[in-house]
């Protein structure tokens, strides 16, 4: 599926990365259209650790994150972390740890694609995972590689732990080319927690890479690890582009111990960082807070913006950071001032230190209270914000009164599973629909034309909502089980940018030989 430029890698391994390697030589990874904008979803990680993780959890889960409004706003990865999943059998292929997981990986990727969302998996580089109790992937890449594209994951953390000797570089360009050869798009998440500084040469073989260590032990959030990642991941932003992110880790948002200022502290940091929302709380009890900073669409707007730009500090005045740097989509800006002192500050921002030429109807939008801000925030052209102690204000600044919402895009099901009787030949349809939350009507989703000769795809447009219509001709198909994976691409109509592409599986049953036209296709 991925057609990956390696010029870079090449001179990568040819020669040790050098000092005057810039961000904007990298060639990246980009036609396999994934993850133009930061990846979202959950992992069990941060607040689970190995245990309790199984199928019971990420079951309910996935129905706590559809429940809540996290699917709405764009939550899609859900799966087991390191959560004893799978084994390798004597015959060196992974398989199914069914104690914990009943209906097998399989099974379980099936049900999470059938609410609308995407299925992410976890292995590591080494010979054996961080705790050692599951298999790694060293020697095995390519059998691996193909039982997660069997179990159908379309996103997979690969760690770096029990590697001792191996070369990062090399390593993550066979786990790249075996993932590759398994032929099954899957954002590749590199886990080295900034190891062999992933950010110079990652870029073209996988989509996001971790910036450091982990941000907390399982269950319990620490404030200041994770300031001291923000800090180290800050510093990266040159790096950060659509299909390529620097990854701080893991949210703690909602995680035990931590304010509501706190949780929005770190959101908004995230957000403005460009960082992938994974978040890592436990979502079954959430508080209507958490729920309400985690859903907080005009803050992931800034994080979901399609030019996909990670803000950085421009400046720090007294306890507080000023983050800027970050155009959006419709040529507004995103201002984040961060006061770490235990007394209010007032920060005065000029319109040059974000970029933007001031005209007489300039709108400043707190994107926390959702509200626009009395126009005296602009008295001589000079923005003044109070910002409280610990805590953020979060602006939009824009010459216009009206603020877009990039797309977020919603599934209803991402499989459509078909099923003939007998042998006569028959025309069978499935249908699903992808809904934008963004502001935009998108043009019509484009599909890929390289289908198998049984299958036909079209597209319906009614507003913000399309219907993606499967047809499946069975005449002159053997008996067998047929698979197929259908990519549709668009382009954002404000920036003109592409979207990530959208991937669905289609499986479809022959229960006898089909005579007619075709004649002779097989599985
Ligand atoms: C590493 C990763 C974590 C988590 C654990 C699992 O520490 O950085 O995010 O996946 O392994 O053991």
């Amino acid at each position: 599926m991925r057609n990956i430029a390696y010029i870079m890698l090449t001179s990568a391994l040819a020669a040790p990365l050098c000092a005057a390697q810039t961000a904007a030589a990298i060639i990246h990874a980009a036609d396999d259209g994934l993850a133009f904008t930061p990846p979202m979803g959950w992992y069990p990680w941060n607040t689970f650790g190995q245990e309790p993780q199984n199928e019971k959890l990420i079951r309910e889960t996935v129905d706590a994150l559809v429940a809540s409004g996290m699917k709405d706003a764009g939550y899609a990865y859900v799966g087991p972390d390191e959560g004893i999943c799978f084994t390798r059998g004597t015959d060196g292929k992974l398989t199914s740890n069914l104690k914990r997981y009943p209906s097998g990986l399989r099974g379980l990727g099936d049900s999470i694609h059938r609410k609308g969302l995407k299925y992410a998996l976890y292995t590591d580089a080494g010979v054996r995972t961080c705790s050692g109790d599951m298999p790694g992937t060293k020697d095995h890449e390519y059998v691996d590689m193909q039982a997660f594209a069997e179990w159908r994951a379309d996103y997979v953390k690969i760690d770096w732990c029990n590697t001792q000797g191996q070369d990062i570089v090399k390593t993550y360009k066979e786990l790249h080319d075996a993932q590759h050869a398994a032929a099954r798009p899957i954002v590749h998440s590199l886990c080295s927690w900034g190891d062999g500084e992933p950010w110079k040469w990652a870029a073209s073989l996988g989509h996001l890479w971790r910036t450091a260590s982990d941000i907390c032990g399982p269950g319990s959030a620490d404030w200041a690890l994770a300031m001291k990642l923000t800090s180290i991941n800050e510093k990266l932003y040159p790096w950060a582009g659509p299909g390529h992110w620097n990854d701080p880790d893991m949210l703690i948002v909602g995680m035990p111990g931590l304010s509501d200022a706190q949780n929005r502290t770190f959101f908004s940091l995230w957000c403005m960082m460009a960082a992938p929302l994974m978040a890592g709380n436990d979502l079954r009890g959430m508080t209507p807070a958490t729920i309400q900073i985690l859903t907080n669409q005009e803050a992931i707007a800034v994080n979901q913006d399609p030019l996909g730009i990670q803000g950085h500090i421009i400046r720090s005045v007294g306890n507080v950071d000023v983050w800027a740097a970050k155009p959006l989509f419709d040529g507004s800006r995103a201002l984040l001032l961060f006061n770490h002192g235990s007394a209010a500050e007032m920060v005065e921002i000029k319109p040059g230190e974000l970029d933007l030429k001031l005209q007489p109807e300039v709108t400043v939008r707190d994107l926390w209270h959702h509200a626009n801000m009395p126009s005296s925030a602009t008295t001589n052209g000079i923005f003044s914000f109070k910002i409280n102690p610990n805590d953020v204000g979060f602006f939009r600044i824009s010459n216009t009164p009206n603020f877009p919402l990039p797309p977020i895009i919603v599934a209803d099901t991402y499989q459509i599973a078909l099923r003939t009787e007998g042998a006569a030949a028959q025309s069978l349809t499935g249908v699903l629909s992808l809904v934008n939350k963004g502001s935009a009507e998108l043009p019509l989703w484009k599909i890929r034309p390289d289908l198998p000769p049984w299958l036909s795809v079209s597209v319906t447009q009614a507003g913000k909502s399309q219907t993606i219509t499967t047809t499946v001709t069975t005449a002159g198909l053997k008996m067998g089980s047929y698979h197929a994976v259908v990519r549709l691409d668009n382009t954002e109509p404000v920036s003109g940018r592409p979207m990530s592409a959208v991937y669905y599986d289609i499986d479809l049953e022959v229960a006898a030989d089909v005579a007619g036209e075709n004649a002779g296709v097989s599985p």
